[in-house]
């Protein structure tokens, strides 16, 4: 009877043994979940010509307001940590060699044009301008996020990042009145509109 019960005992240490060594196996042949190049080009393309069009918008308001008045300066700091959002995107076209958008030029224009246009109907037009590029981008990086996997954690941070400074830039465009701005509904629908057009566009061109 000892005898049997030790052989049963071997026999189960065995099997114990066995699987412990399968699921370590299992465990080292299951690589971390990577991202999809092209998903990965497609994300640092558009956030790329997404902050360069950011950076022409804040341009185009500071050129009307002066970089001295009381809003330009609100809108300079905003300015500011678009210039750092550049740079880095800058580095990460280079780091993950990817193309720009070949429609830089476009975005050059147009956001300045949104920015000057928006800031000759008045402060809180162009605060309306900020609420609304900036919700739009804004729930751009958050999607973003889940779209990268372990491989990708450092940009993931980076983008939640931005994506905080991105919101905080919408909080300033709401505390500055932007809701009373005339046809604030219309125009913020339009800019929105433009936005996703916009970001739809430069993830492939
Ligand atoms: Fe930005
Ligand atoms: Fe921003």
């Amino acid at each position: 009877m000892p005898y049997i019960s030790g052989k049963a005992m071997a026999q189960k240490k065995k099997t114990i043994i066995k699987k412990k060594s399968l699921k370590k196996s299992k465990y080292a042949s299951s690589n971390k979940p990577s991202t999809d190049k092209n998903i990965l080009d497609e994300i640092i393309r558009v956030d790329h010509a997404g902050e360069y069009g950011a950076t022409r918008i804040y341009d185009g308001q500071i050129a009307i307001f002066g970089k001295d008045s009381k809003i330009g300066k609100t809108i300079q700091h905003m300015a500011d940590q678009e210039q750092e959002h550049i740079e880095k995107f800058n580095e990460l076209l280079i780091e993950k060699r990817v193309r720009p958008t070949a429609l830089l030029p476009l975005w050059n224009v147009a956001g300045f044009a949104l920015g000057a246009g928006t800031a000759l109907m008045g402060e809180k037009a162009a605060m309306a301008c900020t609420v609304a590029v900036e919700k739009v981008i804004g729930e751009h990086y958050r999607e973003q996020q889940d779209l990268l996997e372990e491989d990708e954690k450092e940009l993931k941070k980076t983008i939640a990042k931005f994506e905080k400074d991105e919101l905080e830039h919408h909080d300033i465009g709401l505390e500055h009145d932007a809701e009373n701005a005339p046809g604030y509904n219309i125009m913020t629908k339009v800019i929105e509109i433009g936005c996703k057009t916009a970001i739809a566009i430069s993830k492939k061109i």
